[in-house]
């Protein structure tokens, strides 16, 4: 066995069954199961080495639904470690009932927690293949989309046809077709080159006596598998119906992650974030957007051309942290937005979950918007994972729902599958969701009329005019010459979180769990919290109104509160001397991620220098009792012109000062390091609380932490629009003036009922 696994990797095959001829049948037929997936698993994951399979299959079966739930769940959410190492659900097409009494019915009969048993198995393990068995002759029974039948109980009789369908299967479930061939064409089909990399399968680096060392460094196969678009059977990132293993791979990341279409993106979800708002939106168009949202989707709005309805940010004086938005809040800015005359708005974007990790109730903000006829974007760039295990479901029976964006209703969402899982940085994914193709393809409610129009084709909306534009958008913005050892990763990340997402998820869980007890236990004598939770965080009352309205915390998200800056900076030395590198800090706080490349090994270092810093970390529960201060980000959102015309007109630099007192339009961005969101953004008016914010950092941090700030000797200048374009921009674009001067009126009566 490889040396790597002590113990072997076990994977668990599900069986709901009550008949025990029939599970004997399956029990009979494992070894046979086992055979295929060693073959299988030689031949995807270890093609050219000798290894041994370290993959051991285990059946598990269940008589009932209810037999089947207890070996799946231990409380609430949490999964048993049998079903967290669940790889397939074979299950028959009639099924007994929950309790095991009473007569067989068609596994659509059956309700499970009020829900129809595919639906519930859909909801909790969306990514886990489900197998369900028939008799030849049977009647064909409805399944969900991705259910696979099969004729098992009759197939028995002849197992070499059997072994070969299930050897069809496991390819189909978890193979990475990209991964594959490009391993094979690096090292056994690669023609002599006379193409681009200039490099040549590494060639230049391992022929120079300057460059020997970096081959070495980066292995043969970084080379050779860096191909770019010469080789034309692989596949090619700007031709999405070209048959190709890279879209075969594509094909399975949208079925693993739930979405109708997926897209691999090579330049970050920066570029996810652009390409998709530019094909979603037109110049003039209103769209609703989070102020804190990432500054990849303010360029986006900017160069879209449209105008940011921003929803009111909240400022979390005593961690320096942007709180999530309240649902009562989206809903006002929301329904304020679509009462504007002729400019309703298109899109609504936030970012969930956040960089602290709070996570939104997707699946009611989903449900507003599709009342009002309004587009949901949700960038999880910081969650990729949450598909991935039942703990990201929440409520109960048909209430029930998913934090993540394809599942819990939106209609798109960008991910940066290498910020916390296995892939390269800058791998990213775009899913679009079945709801949106729906929508796009559908005839009926008229609030999508704009829709059908704007992807409209041959008179009727059109989903592949919609994948013509994004496409043709992406590539404005990807390089020509992707890197291929890149799109090999989001092709294996894919397989890996559906083979074992689940398993490393429930282990993180469990070493969060066991740091944040034994952590807080410890600062507990001393009246102190460490790691904080919601409650902590955003004070009591605050956090039990969003917990009412469906928010969590993903615990994944490790934040570590400190009652000084003092303290704060005294244990970030510390970490620096053990050495420990964090993701990102406040003054009064430090942020760790848990990720899928996090293990037991890390947290016991952490744990342990947690133990000997117990006196300076922390915060005391007297104050954390208290609502913490939080800044209503006040006028700072008042647009004079659209993004677009502020960041591409004639601007000039003045003082920071100046820009505040002769109330100016900013041309720029302007982002203070903590928290790192955009303060000033293209188009808005400069007011006094942002420049006072701007000061403020300044002053205690250095300007070096405010990004985009203009220094020259020891002064401190903004890029303004000039008085001239400023007057342009009225007598040029009346609609645009008159679109804003309306969205600055709604938005400040929206913020008037926010504060109230
Ligand atoms: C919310 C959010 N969206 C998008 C991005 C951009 O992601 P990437 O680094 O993959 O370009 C970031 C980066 O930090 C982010 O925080």
């Amino acid at each position: 066995m490889d040396k790597r696994f002590d113990t072997p990797v076990i994977l668990n095959v599900i069986q709901l069954e009550n008949e025990e001829r029939w599970r004997r049948r399956l029990r009979q037929f494992m070894p046979y199961l086992q055979e295929v997936f060693r073959e299988f698993w030689r031949d995807t994951f270890s093609p050219h080495f000798d290894s041994k399979c370290p993959v051991k299959l285990k059946l598990l079966q269940a008589e009932s639904a209810g037999a089947l739930k207890s070996l799946l769940f231990r409380s609430g959410n949490a999964v048993t470690s049998d079903a967290s190492r669940c790889c397939l659900f074979i299950l028959d097409i009639m099924v007994p009932q929950e309790d095991g009494r009473g007569e067989e019915q068609e596994i659509n009969a059956l309700i499970l927690d009020g829900r129809p048993l595919p639906d519930w198995l859909d909801l909790y393990f969306p990514a886990i293949p489900k197998l369900c068995l028939t008799r030849l002759g049977a009647e064909a029974v409805a399944l969900p989309p991705g259910w696979k039948d099969l004729e098992f109980k009759d197939s028995m009789e002849n197992l070499d046809r059997l072994k070969m369908t299930f050897r069809r299967l496991f390819r189909k479930w978890w193979d990475s077709p990209f991964w594959h061939e490009l391993k094979k064409y690096a090292s056994v089909d690669a023609a002599e080159s006379w193409h681009t990399p200039g490099h040549n399968a590494g060639n230049a680096f391992l022929r120079s006596a300057f460059q020997g060392d970096v081959y070495q460094a980066f292995s043969m196969m970084s080379f050779a598998t860096d191909l770019s678009v010469s080789v034309d059977k692989l596949g090619d990132l700007s031709e999405p119906l070209h048959e190709s293993p890279l879209n075969q791979a594509r094909a399975r990341t949208a079925e693993v992650f739930g979405a109708h279409e997926s897209f691999y993106v090579t330049n970050g979800t920066s570029t996810s974030n652009k390409a998709m708002l530019m094909t979603l939106l037109r110049p003039g168009e209103v769209v609703v957007l989070d102020r804190n949202c990432h500054k990849s989707v303010h360029q986006a709005v900017a160069l879209s051309g449209a105008i940011p309805f921003y929803l009111t940010p909240r400022l979390n004086r005593r961690f320096s942290i942007w709180e999530p938005i309240p649902l009562a809040d989206i809903e006002n800015s929301l329904t304020a937005a679509c009462g504007l005359k002729n400019c309703r708005p298109r899109l609504l974007i936030l970012t969930t979950c956040t960089y602290e990790g709070f996570l939104y109730p997707i699946v009611k903000i989903a449900r507003l918007c599709e009342e009002l006829g309004v587009l949901f974007y949700a960038d999880e760039a910081w969650c990729p994972y949450i598909a991935f295990h039942p703990y990201y479901v929440s409520g109960e029976g048909m209430e029930a729902f998913r934090f993540d964006a394809m599942h819990g209703g939106a209609h798109f969402t960008s991910q940066s599958t290498h910020k916390a899982l296995a892939a390269f940085s800058q791998a990213s994914m775009i899913h679009v969701s079945a709801n949106f193709a729906r929508l796009l393809e559908s005839n009926g409610n008229r609030k999508w009329n704009w829709l059908r129009e704007r992807f409209g084709h041959a008179g009727r909306g059109s989903y592949d005019r919609f994948r013509h534009e994004l496409v043709e958008i992406l590539r404005y913005w990807h390089s020509t010459s992707p890197h291929y050892p890149m799109l090999a990763t989001l092709d294996r990340a894919t397989v890996q979180m559906r083979l074992e997402g689940m398993a490393r998820l429930e282990e993180l869980l469990h070493l969060v769990q066991d740091l944040v007890s034994n952590v807080n236990d410890r600062c507990f004598s001393q009246g102190k919290r460490a790691i904080l939770d919601m409650e902590d965080i955003l004070g009591p009352h605050s956090a039990s109104t969003l917990r009412a309205d469906g928010y969590i915390k993903d615990p994944t998200k490790i934040i570590l509160g400190f009652g000084s800056e003092k303290n704060c900076s005294l244990f970030k030395k510390e970490l620096e001397g053990a050495p420990i590198q964090w993701e990102k800090s406040t003054d009064r706080s430090i942020e760790f991620l848990a990720t899928l490349g996090t293990f037991r090994t890390h947290f016991e270092a952490l744990k342990k220098l947690l133990f000997r810093h117990l006196d300076i970390i922390g915060v005391k529960k007297s104050l954390l009792r208290k609502a913490p201060k939080v800044t209503l980000f006040d006028g700072g959102s008042t647009l004079g012109t659209t993004p677009r015309f502020a960041f591409t007109g004639d601007a000039e630099l003045i003082h920071l000062d100046e820009a505040v007192k002769e109330g100016r339009v900013c041309a720029q961005m302007l982002v203070p390091y903590p928290p790192g969101i955009p303060i000033l953004l293209p188009g808005m008016l400069v007011t006094k609380s942002a420049v006072a914010l701007v000061n403020d950092t300044i002053r205690r941090k250095g300007a070096k932490e405010v990004h985009g700030l203009f220094e020259h000797k020891h002064a401190f200048c903004l890029r303004v629009l000039t008085r001239v374009q400023e007057q342009n921009f009225k007598r040029k674009h009346p609609m645009e003036a008159s679109i804003i001067k309306r969205v600055n009126d709604a938005r400040a009566s929206v913020e008037r009922q926010n504060v109230s």
